[in-house]
């Protein structure tokens, strides 16, 4: 469909959604729909809520942020828990700020954004509707209509709570306007809007002294205070500040911290008290949920200042760390790179996990449980099975420090290094060793990395170098079997069906003669010695093996290829093992004959066909797995 057509349906839409009545019909629709009535902070996390949560390994997942954020799991279940959900319910959280800390480049502006176009979209559904007083520049909440000395009787009726008091502007309108009557008001349907500055708002300090604080709260329009006679007219007060226009919705404050004192003052009693003071009026009462963010650095230093004990005090911190899972920093990569203008070069299978691999090193802190490596770490995090540890020690893991994932290498680093690889080879494909070559070349020009952190990450990029070497040649090996699931397959077949003669102390029958045979000691040791089964544990191995098969045949499982982590390594290394002699003849050899030719044609078909690499990709692959394996 033609983008012309889609804005008029769009139009259309909103055109139906449209709503304008008096204050009585107003409250004829909340009886059908006392939701209408929530606050804003209630908006909002009905509207993560509504978008849905799946719990994974015990912890939930908001829909609502997972095509956008990756790895941020915990992180943002404890930002519904302790912030989103309590504010809901009117205690007392909602009143404070909520300040994202966290590294650079780590979502915190993704998440917000996300909240923005969020509430956006939501307003537009029944669920999210949200209606003020018309004409209101600040979208009043129609209910603060009900005085005060009325509002018990409405709750006992509507069963609505109605906080924040007429403003000094709608107050005179219903005097002048509507000679006092309040059920005739107009009210309407509104729709959030950043654009349009309705209900969502982002207010960004500028230089200091020449910042005003009319951006925040409004400002008297001069012009109109002659037809108006006097300042205090409210009619002579713009309500265009951002808390003025951000009201019902949300707002965004980009770099708090940074932000003059006086500034930070008006934040205070607005948090406090939901009003805050602008021209010579009363309090204006806002609703409206109030976003900041900042790192760590800058926030230590705040707190650090004991001017600022009282704001703090009104600020709740939620961290919001790196992702610490090497899969979903793929995701991420991925998803920057799709976004961007390189998305058509050709970036060869595995290169995002290694660049992932070692950037989620970097994140991490040296376990103190002996037991465990750096790289063990990062597997456990990802939720891969590690041999000898369970999900009890990445718990453990994880209280060692509490406060992980606020320092490493961010995602914007490595997408620039990428960047800059692509740009520099010319050949629109890249790999695994161009990009950790140019994650090792740029941090000689990384501003806060130190020597001593160098040297670390030098290490990192080894770590994630020599994965890569076995993920390359597992990749190629595999390509060199014709099928290499059904040779594997076979293989364990036929490695079982012995293992379980010799534990049944019994023959086995030649296919082809029909003759009773021993089991075959040789083909077992052949397969067992790839993992380091010595001859004294082989037998306790083989019954291990036979146990795990009927413990899987009692659950009516069936037991394959992938039941058994130690057993397929030990296939695998078996059918490569036997590989290996013709893998290196072939991919080494500078004059290949026309038997190798044809081998390496095939292999490179297969790598494109079913491993997603291109011509140039396959053919790099082949020619460094083949200078490793005459190491
Ligand atoms: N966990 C994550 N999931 C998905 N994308 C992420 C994640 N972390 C970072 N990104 C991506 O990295 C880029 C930078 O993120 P963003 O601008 O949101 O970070 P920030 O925390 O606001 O950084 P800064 O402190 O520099 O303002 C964005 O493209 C963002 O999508
Ligand atoms: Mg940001």
């Amino acid at each position: 469909m033609d983008i012309l057509k889609k804005i008029e349906m769009f139009r259309e839409e909103e055109e139906k959604l449209r709503w304008e009545g008096s204050f009585a019909d107003y409250l004829q629709l909340l009886k059908e729909k006392p939701w209408v009535a929530q606050s804003a902070h209630s908006r909002v996390y009905n509207m993560l809520k509504d978008a849905g949560i799946t719990e994974e390994k015990g912890t939930k997942k908001y829909e609502f942020f997972s095509n956008q954020l990756f790895g941020l799991e915990e992180s943002l279940e404890r930002l519904v828990e302790e912030y989103f959900h309590p504010a809901a319910k009117r205690l007392d959280v909602r009143k404070r700020i909520l300040l994202l800390m966290g590294p650079v480049s780590g979502g915190k502006s993704t998440l917000v954004t996300m909240l923005k176009r969020g509430l956006e979209a939501y307003s537009l559904t029944d669920r999210g509707s949200v209606f003020a007083i018309k004409g209101c520049p600040m979208h009043e909440d129609p209910l603060h209509l009900i005085p005060h000395h009325l509002r018990k009787d409405f709750h006992e009726e509507y069963g609505i709570r109605i906080e924040g008091n007429l403003s000094p502007l709608n107050m005179m309108r219903l005097e002048q306007e509507y000679g006092g009557r309040i059920e005739d008001v107009l009210v309407e349907r509104i729709f959030f809007s950043e654009d349009k500055r309705t209900g969502i708002g982002t207010f960004s300090p500028s230089d200091p002294k020449s910042q005003d604080i009319a951006d925040l709260t409004g400002s008297i329009d001069f012009s109109t205070i002659a037809e108006f006679g006097s300042e205090s007219d409210p009619r002579a007060y713009r309500f265009d500040g951002e808390l003025n226009k951000a009201n019902r919705g949300m707002m965004e404050f980009q770099e708090m911290l940074k932000c003059d004192e006086k500034f930070l003052w008006h934040l205070l009693s607005l948090t406090q008290e939901g009003n805050f003071k602008a021209g010579r009026f009363a309090l204006i009462s806002a609703d409206e949920l109030i976003v900041a963010h900042t790192n760590e650095t800058e926030y230590r230093s705040f707190i650090s200042n004991k001017k600022n004990e009282a704001l703090h005090s009104r600020i709740i911190v939620m961290p919001i760390p790196y992702n610490l899972k090497a899969s979903q920093e793929e995701r991420i990569y991925e998803k920057m790179i799709n976004e961007s203008d390189v998305s058509d070069v050709h970036i060869a299978p595995h290169t995002l996990k290694v660049a992932a691999m070692f950037t989620i090193l970097t994140r991490l802190k040296e376990p103190k449980k002996g037991d465990v490596d750096l790289l063990k770490k990062m597997r456990l995090y990802d939720g891969e099975s590690v041999e000898g540890f369970n999900m009890a020690d990445i718990d453990e893991l994880k209280k060692e420090y509490p406060d992980e994932g606020m320092s490493g290498i961010d995602p914007r680093y490595v997408i620039n290094r990428i960047s800059s690889t692509i740009i520099r080879k010319e050949v629109p494909s890249i790999n695994a060793l161009d990009v950790l070559r140019s994650l090792k070349d740029g941090l000689d020009q990384h501003p806060s990395i130190t020597a001593e952190l160098r040297e670390r990450y030098m290490n990192y990029i080894s770590l994630a170098r020599k994965e890569y070497d076995n993920i390359a040649k597992n990749e190629v090996q595999k390509a060199f079997v014709y099928s290499y699931e059904e040779s594997a397959k076979t293989l364990m077949d036929n490695y079982l069906d012995n293992v379980e003669a010799y534990c049944n102390k019994s023959k086995l029958r030649d296919q082809l003669t029909g003759e009773e045979i021993n089991p075959d000691e040789k083909l077992m040791r052949s397969i067992e010695e790839q993992i380091g089964i010595s001859e004294n544990a082989k037998k306790a191995f083989r019954e291990e093996v036979l146990i795990r098969i009927s413990a899987f045949a009692r659950k009516g499982k069936r037991f394959d290829y992938n039941s058994h982590d130690r057993l397929r390594e030990a296939i695998q290394k078996k059918l490569f093992a036997d590989l290996k002699d013709v893998v290196k003849i072939t991919t080494s050899s500078k004059t290949p004959d026309e038997q190798q030719l044809k081998k390496i044609n095939n292999v490179v078909a297969r790598l494109i066909d079913e491993h997603g690499y291109n011509s140039t990709s396959a053919n790099e692959l082949l020619r460094y797995v083949g200078s490793l394996l005459n190491r």
